[in-house]
């Protein structure tokens, strides 16, 4: 069975409630961009470029049925929504730039009401299959470097968050290379860290990672250093991002920073795998990335079902306080790792690695 987060065909759209997994797999209608927005909101959906993507899709079934009075009407609903659904989320680009080409392109076709919305929904439609293709070429393209890299030897593998099938329509960025280093025959050993405060890593890596018989061990944020100092066949981490910045500085889920530090004291390669659409070239550096401040909810209680007598009962579904009540929290949900210390950004497109000067060179790729 192939994992598939977004289910899309014309007029209806469901997507699989990642709060739910990996207990149970329930997909939910989103009919609406107000649907999408509360779904990206809440993290029902997340990941940068499933987002973007069901984003969009949300807003091609809501007009689906619709018919514009005129083709101003048409591309002004459009806008307004696609405005309004940009504003569920800040850091990950993919968003906002889908928004913006879709922006253009309703803006830029002449015609009739209906052009107006067939146009929008082929465009929407197309950033689904197109992922899916990116993806696999950023796994080939990893692949490539690694083995460029590596030499013929198989090695292990460390990476945060999930960037899998969940997070995108289908095979993954950093967990897509991990599966073709995987399918090559390249890959010792994955290893997921767990990704507070959210639990995106032990609750949907590790699903991927089991549900694709890829040999894989989770551990805890803490235990990245000591497991790099243990496990010298570890030679690369591979992470995705949300925003990588003209300078290369990549914003990903808290916690990539940290590990960017570690793999450089390690002598292990760091490595961003993104599509193209997460580059943001009007962003100069890391330093301009908004930060998304995510509730204190999220960081002191653990919601899942409850384990009785050994056996998880996916019927009774609770949410448990883990810290002393009255604390402050800081809750940031990503941070910029600096371009100093990524070895390379993979794409779809091919590989950036530093030139002479120790700068990436990302407009090649435009
Ligand atoms: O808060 P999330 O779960 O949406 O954060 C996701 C990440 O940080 C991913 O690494 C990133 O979006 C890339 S997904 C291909």
């Amino acid at each position: 069975m192939v994992l598939e987060a977004i289910r899309y065909s014309p007029g209806s759209l469901q997507i699989l409630d990642q709060l739910r997994l990996p207990h149970e797999s329930v997909y939910v209608p989103v009919t609406s961009s107000e649907d999408a927005f509360h779904a990206i909101k809440t993290m029902t959906v997340r990941g940068a470029p499933a987002i973007a993507i069901v984003a969009a899709l949300a807003l091609a079934v809501e007009i689906f049925g619709t018919d514009f009075a005129s083709p101003e009407q048409a591309r002004l609903f459009i806008t307004e929504k696609l405005h309004y659904l940009v504003t569920s989320r800040p850091t990950a680009v993919n968003l906002s730039d889908a928004a913006r080409k879709l922006e253009i392109l309703v803006t830029e076709t002449d015609g009739s009401a209906e052009d107006v919305k067939q146009a929008y929904l082929k465009a929407a439609e197309k950033m689904l299959v197109d992922d899916v293709d990116d993806n696999k070429n950023i796994g080939d393209n990893g692949l490539t470097w690694a083995e460029k890299t590596f030499g013929p030897e198989p090695f292990s593998v460390l990476t945060i968050c999930n960037t899998g099938s969940l997070a995108t329509a289908g095979y993954g960025t950093a967990l897509g290379i991990i599966r073709s280093i995987h399918s090559a025959g390249k890959l010792i050993h994955a290893y997921a860290l767990e990704t507070r405060p959210y639990n995106q890593g032990s609750r949907l890596t590790a699903y991927e990672l089991v549900h694709d018989h890829i040999p894989s061990t989770l551990i805890t944020d803490s235990m990245a250093s000591v497991l790099l100092k243990t496990h010298p066949e570890i030679k690369l981490i591979v992470v995705g991002a949300d925003r990588v910045a003209k300078n290369g500085d990549t914003a990903n889920k808290i916690g990539t920073y940290q590990l960017s530090i570690v793999a450089r004291h390690h002598g292990v390669k760091f490595v961003v795998a993104a599509p193209t659409t997460s580059i943001d070239l009007r962003t100069q550096s890391g330093d301009d990335i908004v930060i998304e401040q995510r509730r204190p909810e999220e960081l002191v209680t653990v919601r899942g079902p409850v384990v009785q007598d050994g056996k998880v009962d996916v019927s009774k579904v609770e949410t448990i306080n883990i810290a002393a009540p009255g604390i402050n929290v800081w809750n940031p949900s990503f941070d910029v790792a600096p371009a100093d210390l990524i070895d390379a950004i993979v794409t779809e497109k091919g590989v950036a690695v530093k030139d002479s000067n120790g700068s990436f060179n990302l407009e090649q790729f435009f």
